[in-house]
């Protein structure tokens, strides 16, 4: 099959982690999710994230605050979860109103119960290959998918579209570790890049995470490259109930045909981010309950 069912890699993950979260003895594994203001993608992303939790058997508590919070009140808060022993992980949805310093946010999080990978100490361990730290979740769901579908990344031309550090930057340092399931050659362009489509032709394995719709074309990808898409965007369609539909940053109707492998949106890579969030909260449980 040429396109990857993410959902289905997902959903095999979500049920390895129910297997061992039901042998858990006494409380069970606990994230708290700490939303600010009713912004709908967050609002159904953190609904998804708490559905998959309770599936599991990881306790989800959900803090929802108003648009209008101080950073006051969003710090008491994630002071108050890091205190409390039996919180497990935390994750402060982004993107938080813009009166918010949102990595100030990230890094007041206890690095240990820090799920998401965002704060400067989980991002440290990343550059220093140090697997004992959380990596983000997105990322993360790319090896595990290259990993889960056979696709080595070893010597290969991996081409990165995008520098976050949720995604595109966290991704190449990843791609790039001395380990087993890396050693890649890998290139970063963002919106400064010259020449962008020479580069990305280039690419064995094209990484499209921009945030930008349909915006990596078919004349753009190497006969056979495999292709992930990890945008997912809403464009109006006044055909659908919702009044969207979701695309990601990738043409797929021009990549599919070029494209060996190819990630399709929804059902690629999003249903991987979920599933990482909840691998990492059970890591999470298990470092801070080691005798
Ligand atoms: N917003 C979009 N993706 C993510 C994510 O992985 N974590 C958090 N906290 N917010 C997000």
């Amino acid at each position: 099959m040429k396109a990857i069912d993410g959902k289905k890699i997902a959903s095999d993950i979500v049920d390895e982690l129910t297997v061992s979260t039901a042998s858990i003895q006494g409380p069970k594994p606990c994230i708290a999710f700490v939303r600010v203001g009713e912004d709908p993608a967050s609002v159904s992303y953190v609904r998804g994230k708490n559905r998959t939790a309770e599936k599991i058997g990881i306790t989800p508590i959900l803090c929802a605050f108003e648009n209008s919070i101080s950073q006051e009140t969003l710090n008491a808060k994630i002071d108050a979860l890091n205190a409390d022993p039996s919180v497990n992980g935390i994750l402060v949805q982004s993107p938080l109103p813009s009166h918010l310093d949102e990595q100030s946010a990230f890094n007041r999080i206890d690095p240990t119960k820090d799920v998401d990978g965002f704060h400067v100490v989980n991002a440290g361990r990343v550059v220093q290959e140090d697997a004992n730290g959380f990596v983000s979740c997105t990322p993360a769901g790319i090896i595990e998918i290259c990993q889960r579908e056979g696709i080595s990344l070893e010597g290969k031309h991996v081409v990165v579209i995008g520098r976050s550090l949720i995604v595109g930057k966290t991704f190449a340092l990843l791609a790039m570790q001395n380990g087993p399931q890396a050693n890649a050659t890998v290139t970063v362009c963002h919106s400064r890049t010259r020449n962008l489509k020479e580069i990305t032709r280039q690419a064995d394995i094209l990484v499209a995470a921009i945030g930008r719709p349909e915006m990596v074309t078919g004349d753009m990808i190497k006969d056979g490259a495999i292709v992930i898409d990890v945008g997912i965007n809403r464009v109006g369609d006044a055909s659908k109930k919702k009044g969207y539909k979701l695309v990601g940053d990738v043409n797929f109707a021009e990549a599919e045909p070029i494209a060996s492998r190819i990630t399709p949106v929804p059902g690629g890579v999003g249903p991987m981010t979920v599933a990482m969030l909840m691998k990492n909260t059970v890591k999470a449980y298990e470092l801070q309950n080691q005798k």
